[in-house]
Order: structure tokens, then sequence, then C-alpha cells
């Protein structure tokens, strides 16, 4: 999965199965929100461009992890996970951020609408988000704790801190417990919330609850990590963005501060702590313990 060789492993066939899931989901849902026309378009330009749909993946399967068959639940809170996550992109690669120009294999928003819309496009999303929570499921209980988790991930305390502290990094000399910050809010908190998310939907118990985190949150920072080593090795082509970019932008990764060699050991002892933190649940987390070897070795 994910990776050159296109050999079709049972993981393969069902992240493209989910991948399917999710993306009905979400044309529905952006075709039923009353909305502009032409934001309709720019909203789908970017929500519909093949994004790998890992944060959706991981709330369907620990769902059907804990419940035994995914719900209506974790579909609704698997499109507002990817809305949140495609927002996060959009503005990403806006000029004042990393300034990309192109994302998923297209250009960036900014560069095929305009930045005023890219700008208004990711606030659409995040706002999206948050009202399909609110509206679409049935239980209000359980909206709730949805509602709060993404927001705590996405916000102040977690994505936006990140985005902020990877910002002022730039050019400077930076430390391994600095990286760990940064990269644990900016991109391993909404992990950690994917798969709490999952939990939530599969009524987890407090204890299935915390070992999903856990391993939502050592499976984030090793991924990051992974994007760090490959914005270094990888190919724009397969990558469908530009690579090179973080040298350019003289960010604070991983690579650039312990190295490629140490990067790459560092992924790997986190990715095999996320399996560890699976083990209490017993086989039934045999996908989720794939998805972990799959995304260490992705090439895009
Ligand atoms: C890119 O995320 C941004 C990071 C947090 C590294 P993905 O690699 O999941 O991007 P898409 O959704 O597949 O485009
Ligand atoms: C982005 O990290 C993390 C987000 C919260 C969007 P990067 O800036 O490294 O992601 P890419 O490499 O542009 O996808
Ligand atoms: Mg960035
Ligand atoms: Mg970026
Ligand atoms: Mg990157």
């Amino acid at each position: 999965m994910f990776s050159a060789t296109e050999i079709h492993s049972e993981l393969e066939e069902k992240l493209r199965q989910t991948a399917q899931l999710v993306n009905n989901k979400l044309r529905e849902l952006i075709k039923t929100r009353q909305m502009d026309d032409n934001l309709r378009e720019v909203l789908r330009y970017c929500l519909e461009a093949p994004g790998k749909r890992v944060r959706p993946a991981l709330i369907i399967w620990c769902c059907e992890l804990i419940a035994g068959s995914v719900n209506k639940t974790a579909e609704i809170a698997a499109a507002a996970i990817e809305m949140v996550h495609t927002y996060s992109l959009v503005h990403d690669d806006l000029p004042a951020m990393d300034d990309d120009d192109f994302r998923r294999g297209l250009p960036t928003c900014h560069k095929a609408f305009d930045e005023a819309t890219a700008i208004l496009a990711g606030d659409a999303l995040l706002t999206i988000a948050f009202e399909i929570l609110s509206k679409e499921i049935d239980e209000p209980k359980v909206a709730v704790r949805l509602i709060s988790e993404l927001a705590e991930a996405a916000g102040t305390a977690g994505m936006i801190a990140g985005q902020l502290a990877d910002l002022k990094a730039e050019n400077m000399v930076g430390s391994e417990e600095m990286l760990r910050v940064i990269h644990t809010n900016k991109t391993a908190k909404m992990f950690r919330c994917a798969a709490a998310m999952g939990a939530i939907a599969g009524r987890a118990n407090e204890n299935e609850f915390n070992h999903l985190c856990e391993y939502g949150l050592k499976v984030g920072l090793a991924f990051q990590i992974t994007d760090d080593i490959l914005d270094v090795c990888g190919s724009s082509q397969q990558l469908g963005k530009s690579v090179g970019k973080d040298a350019k932008n003289a960010k604070c990764t991983y690579p650039q501060v312990m190295g490629l060699e140490k990067s790459k050991h560092l992924a790997k002892q986190l990715a095999e702590e996320a399996v560890i933190a699976l083990e209490p649940l017993g086989p039934k987390a045999k996908t989720l313990k794939e998805l972990v070897t799959a995304l260490l070795n992705r090439t895009k």
C-alpha cells in the first residue's frame, strides 16, 4: 500500500474500499449543504483530489475493531476529520505558510483559484466538519464527545499550536525536544483524534479507548517523521507534492536535526511502540498493525 510496486495486498484493497466509502460520504455531504456553487466547486476540487484518507481509515477501522462493524457515526466522523485535515493542507500551502504549488497531484487551491478563495475554502471545510458532527449524529452525547475531541486536536492545544511552532522554528537550530513538540501537535494529535473518534463511534470502554489513543499518537508521530524523510528522499511524482521544500523553507525537521538514518530508526521505533499499544486488543487489531508497517514503508 502507498508503495511504488502495485502489489495488491489485502490491506491495500481494504484501504481502497474505505477510501471509496469516505469519498462517497464527502460528496454527498458537500452536495447537500447550502452554498454558492462556485464555492462548492472549490471544495470538491480540494476534497476529491486523491488524498490517502489515512485519518478516516483509522476512524473506520477503530470502530470496526471495537463494534465488529462500521456504523453511520464512524462514517460521519471520518468525513469530518478529512474535511479538517484538507482545510489544514489548503492553509498550510498558502504563500504565508509553506508556499507550495502542488498538492495531491494537482495545483494547490490558491494556485488553481486564488488566495482569498483558498482561505475561505479552508474556513468552509473547518466549519462544515463541525456542522455535520452536530447535525448528522443521532445521539447528542456522542456528537458532543466527537466535537470535543476534534476541536481539541485541531485547535490551539493541537494542530494550530504545532503549525505556529513549525513556522516559528524556520531558520532555527532545532532540538529533538522541540521537534517532538512540533510534530506531536501539528500531526500526531490528529491521528490520536482519529483513533479516539473511531473508539467513541464503536462504543469502546475506557481501556480500549486509551490503548487506541496511544496507538494513534505513536502512528501519527511516525507518520510526520516519514513525511519529513520523504521530503528528502521521495519522488514528487509519487507524493503528488513538491520535494526538497523543507530545506528550501529552512524547516526544522527530523532529517535536518538528527540526520536521515537516525530519523528512519526513530520512525521505526515509534511504529513498534504503536504495535505494542495494540497488544491488549488481541488479534482483532491485525488491520491496524498492518497499517503501521504500510505507513512506515510508504512512498507517497
Ligand atoms: C500530509 O498529510 C500532511 C501531514 C500531516 C504530513 P497526508 O500525507 O495524510 O496527506 P494526504 O491526505 O494523503 O494528501
Ligand atoms: C503539515 O506538515 C502538517 C499540517 C498540519 C497540515 P507539512 O507542512 O510537512 O505537510 P506537507 O509536507 O506540506 O504535506
Ligand atoms: Mg507545514
Ligand atoms: Mg507543508
Ligand atoms: Mg512535509
